[in-house]
C-alpha cells in the first residue's frame, strides 16, 4: 500500500503532527485529489485543542488540488480536473478525510471545479465560507439571493465582518442588493469597505450595537454573527419594534437563545448553520450524532454554481491572502495553526502551498 504525508492526531491528547499515513482507498461517491494548496480555518486547531478529533484523525477542511481519481458514482469531475474542495477534517469516526495531505479524499458535493483563471491558492479559499454563506444567508435567514436581489435595499449586519466568514458575506449582501453593515477593528474598516461594505463600526466600543441601531434608524431586521459570542452586540443593534433575524456559525461558543430574548423580545433565533452538513454524512459533533438533511447538500450544488457565475460576472472577488506565512506545505500549515491560535489572524486567509 502507497503511503503518503499528512497532519495526524496523534494518541497524546490534543496534539497533531505531520505522519506518514496510507493514501485513502477511492470510495463511490468521492475523489482522490492531489493538493496543491490548503486553506486554514479556525475549526482545524480547535478539532485538535478542544478534543473533538481522535487519535489518527486527519486534519483540514479546505484545499484545492488536481483530481487523480475518481469514484464509481461522479459524474461532476474527471481526472486532470482542477478542483476546490472542503472536506471533514478532524471526523471521529472517518480518520480517511482531511484536507492537510499531499494526497486526500474529497467528497464530489463538497467540490467547486475551478475556473481557469483561478490559482490553486485562491481556490482554496473558497470552499467554506461559500458552503456557510449559502446556507447562513440564503437557506436559513432567506435574504433575496443574488440572482433575485433585493428591490430596495434593506440592511443587514455582517458582526465580525473581517473573519473569512464575514469578508465573503459581506460580498455575497452586496451582490444580493443589500446595505452591508460590518463589525471590525479599526484597521480593517477600509479594506472591509472595498469588499461592499456601507457602513464599519468597532466592536470593541461598549456602545457598538446602539451605534448601529442608530444608524440604521431602528430598522435593522438581520444579522449574521460570524465571529460568536455576538448576540448582546447584535441584538442591541436590531429593532426591537420589527420581527428581525439573528443568525450564528461558532459552535464552539455556541449561541444564548435566553440571552437573544433578554437583549431583545422580537428577535427570531439563534438561526444556526454547519457547513459539514452539506457532505452528507453523519458525523458526531460535541457528543451527538449529526444526520444531515438532504436538501442541504442539494441546495449547496446548485449554490457552488450560481457563486461561479457571480464569479464570471465579475460580482464576487477573491479575500486578501497570506500565503505561505512561516513556510510551504505542511510544516508551513503547523506553524499556520499556531498563528490562528494566538489570534494573529485579521482580515485574511491562511494559505500553503506545496
Ligand atoms: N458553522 C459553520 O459551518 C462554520 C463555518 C465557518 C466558520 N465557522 C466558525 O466561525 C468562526 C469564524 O471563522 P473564520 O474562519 O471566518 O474566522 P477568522 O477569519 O479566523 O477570524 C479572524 C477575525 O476574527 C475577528 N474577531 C475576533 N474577535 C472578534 C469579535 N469579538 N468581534 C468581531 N470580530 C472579531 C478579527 O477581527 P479584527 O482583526 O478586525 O479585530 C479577525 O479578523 C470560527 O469560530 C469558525 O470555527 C463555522
Amino acid at each position: 500500500m502507497s503511503t503518503t504525508k499528512a497532519i495526524v492526531v496523534l494518541p497524546e491528547e490534543r496534539a497533531a503532527d505531520i505522519r506518514m499515513v496510507p493514501v485513502p482507498r477511492i470510495r463511490d461517491d468521492w475523489t482522490l485529489v492531489r493538493v496543491k494548496a490548503m486553506a486554514l480555518n479556525p475549526t482545524d486547531w480547535k478539532h485538535i485543542d478542544y478534543g473533538y478529533a481522535n487519535a489518527g484523525a486527519r486534519i483540514g477542511c479546505e484545499y484545492a488540488g488536481v483530481v487523480t481519481e475518481v469514484g464509481a458514482n461522479v459524474t461532476s469531475v474527471k481526472v486532470g480536473d482542477h478542483v476546490a474542495g472542503f472536506c471533514h477534517g478532524g471526523h471521529r469516526s472517518d480518520h480517511e478525510t482531511g484536507a492537510f495531505g499531499e494526497y486526500i479524499l474529497g467528497k464530489a458535493c463538497g467540490q467547486i471545479k475551478m475556473l481557469a483563471d483561478m490559482s490553486f491558492e485562491q481556490a482554496a479559499t473558497l470552499p467554506i465560507s461559500i458552503f456557510t454563506c449559502g446556507l447562513g444567508l440564503y437557506k436559513s435567514l432567506e435574504l433575496p439571493p443574488p440572482d433575485r436581489p433585493a428591490k430596495e435595499p434593506f440592511p443587514i449586519l455582517i458582526h465580525g465582518g473581517s473573519t473569512s466568514t464575514g469578508m465573503r458575506a459581506i460580498q455575497f449582501a452586496k451582490a444580493s442588493g443589500l446595505t452591508v453593515i460590518a463589525t471590525a477593528s479599526p484597521h480593517n474598516f477600509d479594506y472591509l469597505k472595498s469588499l461592499g461594505a456601507d457602513a464599519v463600526f468597532n466592536y470593541k466600543s461598549a456602545t457598538c450595537g446602539l451605534e448601529i441601531k442608530s444608524y440604521t434608524k431602528n430598522k435593522l431586521r438581520y444579522a449574521w454573527d460570524c465571529v460568536g459570542g455576538g448576540e448582546t452586540l447584535c441584538c442591541q443593534a436590531l429593532s426591537d419594534v420589527e420581527p428581525s433575524k439573528y443568525g450564528a456559525i461558532n459552535a464552539s461558543n455556541a449561541p444564548d437563545p435566553d440571552l437573544l430574548k433578554r437583549t431583545n423580545q422580537v428577535v427570531e433565533g439563534p438561526f444556526f448553520v454547519l457547513a459539514y452538513n452539506i457532505l452528507n454524512e453523519e458525523y458526531e459533533w460535541q457528543d451527538q450524532m449529526i444526520r444531515p438533511p438532504n436538501d442541504e447538500m442539494e441546495f449547496a450544488q446548485s449554490f457552488k454554481q450560481l457563486t461561479l457565475e457571480l464569479f464570471e460576472k465579475g460580482k464576487l472577488g477573491f479575500v486578501n491572502i497570506s500565503l505561505n506565512r512561516g513556510g510551504s506545505g505542511l510544516e508551513g500549515v503547523m506553524v499556520g495553526l499556531d498563528e490562528m491560535r494566538a489570534g494573529r489572524v485579521s482580515g485574511e486567509k491562511l494559505v500553503y502551498t506545496f
